[in-house]
């Protein structure tokens, strides 16, 4: 276990009646608020009339941008920006998914440079130490984004999709109801609870020796939570139960509490990302094709024991095999979650993904590298992972 420094300012209501502090916390920062959301399922929801309605008691001036699509673009970004910058907003407030979120944090960090423009700091690895307030109210368990200090931006002309950090992204304050995701397709709930799933594994298989059991146990607890509750939330979906094990377990995932002591892993993540930024494909989808494939293709004698585990802890493989059949197993339960479970289709070649750019993409995946992780993955370990997914 590493030395480590565990801070995250973010201030979370989670639960139904907590959106009436919305106007307080709001007006902490200012009474001029740019609402940002994507493409409408906040009117379906009622959500955006409680926060027009509420606005409007506490006397807020809100300005609005929405249409933030799925994989929210630069170009979005800097509408945004440009927003801020006119109208002189206080504090930004997302209500949306991932990406609604991760457009705010966009607009947040490009508003305060001097052209408004947020791609510099995306493509520069710049990390953000300024940038306006954010007030987050989250619709869909998934990405953490809620929680953490990350916004993926993608830029569709150049096919790049890369994630902008920094202190200063963190939501200053997070409005977490598990209600507000009863409108939830199936299968965005499927694509976002395997976006919970991996964060955690991704990060419980770097951790290598620099883990301890403390944390190893609370990422089984988070994954174990996923497993359990998105059959459920798929099949009812207004069960509260399990949209607030959901959404809490999205925080958890992200919000670096379980990072305590470890170096943040994302092998699974860094090849996803090339997936939809070539292909505009649903993030957690991409993942669980990747996930399986990347198991398979990492599996050796020094990794076995710990996939073995994750079997044993997570899907319930039974105990006392051979390591090398209790990890096999435990990549066979992973896929079934994936392919049977949440009724993922299960190939790129579903997806009409063919290996057109796959050279491209491990190598912008490696950013001339490697992946770090359990096993360290050159651009050619990428190329034939993403065979494997065919
Ligand atoms: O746009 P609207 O109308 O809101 O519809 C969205 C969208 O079509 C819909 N949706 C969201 N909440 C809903 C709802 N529909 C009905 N009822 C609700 N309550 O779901 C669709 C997908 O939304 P999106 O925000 O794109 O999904 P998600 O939350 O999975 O976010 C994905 C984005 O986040 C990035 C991903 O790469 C992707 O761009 N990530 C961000 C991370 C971060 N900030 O730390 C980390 C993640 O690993 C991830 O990379
Ligand atoms: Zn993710």
């Amino acid at each position: 276990m590493n030395d480590f420094i565990f801070h995250n300012p973010d201030k979370v209501y989670f639960g139904k009646n907590q959106i009436k502090h919305l106007p307080q916390e709001l007006l902490a920062f200012g009474k001029k608020v740019l609402l940002v959301y994507g493409g409408g399922s906040i009117k379906e929801n009622g959500l955006y009339d409680e926060i027009v309605s509420l606005s409007k008691s506490a006397d807020i001036e809100l300005f609005e941008l929405s249409g933030v699509e799925p994989n929210p673009r630069h170009s979005t970004v800097n509408k945004g920006a440009s927003i801020c910058k006119s109208k002189d907003i206080d504090v930004i407030l997302a209500a949306g998914g991932g990406s609604t979120i991760d457009c705010a944090k966009g607009i947040a960090a490009a508003a305060l440079t001097n052209d408004g423009n947020v791609w510099p700091l995306v493509s520069g690895g710049v990390w953000v130490t300024k940038a306006l307030p954010l007030v987050a109210i989250l619709t869909n368990a998934a990405t953490g984004s809620e929680m953490d200090a990350w916004a993926v931006i993608s830029n569709m002309d150049t096919n790049e999709k890369i994630g902008l950090g920094g202190s200063a992204l963190i939501p200053r304050v997070a409005f977490e109801n598990p209600e507000y995701s009863f409108t939830l397709p199936a299968y965005q709930t499927a694509c976002g609870a395997f976006d919970i799933f991996n964060h955690v594994l991704d990060n419980y298989y770097f951790a290598g020796d620099a883990t301890f059991d403390l944390l190893l146990e609370m990422q089984e607890a988070v994954m174990r939570t996923v497993v359990k509750w998105v059959p459920v939330a798929m099949k009812e979906p207004e069960n509260y139960e399990a949209r607030a094990n959901l959404m809490w377990a999205s925080s958890m995932a992200l919000n670096t509490v379980l990072d305590g002591g470890t170096v943040h892993g994302c092998a699974c993540h860094m090849m996803e990302h090339e997936l939809s930024a070539y292909y505009d494909i649903t993030h957690g989808h991409g993942l669980a094709i990747l996930t399986p494939r990347w198991l398979s293709y990492i599996l050796d004698n020094d990794t076995a024991p710990s996939i073995y585990r994750l079997g044993k802890t997570v899907f319930g493989v039974e105990d006392g095999l051979g390591t090398m059949d209790g990890a096999k197993k435990a990549i066979e339960a992973v896929s079934n979650f994936c392919f049977v479970t949440l009724g993922l289709e299960s190939t790129l070649t579903d997806l009409q993904i063919d290996n057109m750019h796959f050279k491209a993409m491990a190598e912008h995946a490696c950013m001339g590298g490697t992946i770090s992780g359990l096993k360290m993955l050159s651009s050619s370990d990428v190329e034939k992972i993403y065979e494997m997914c065919l």
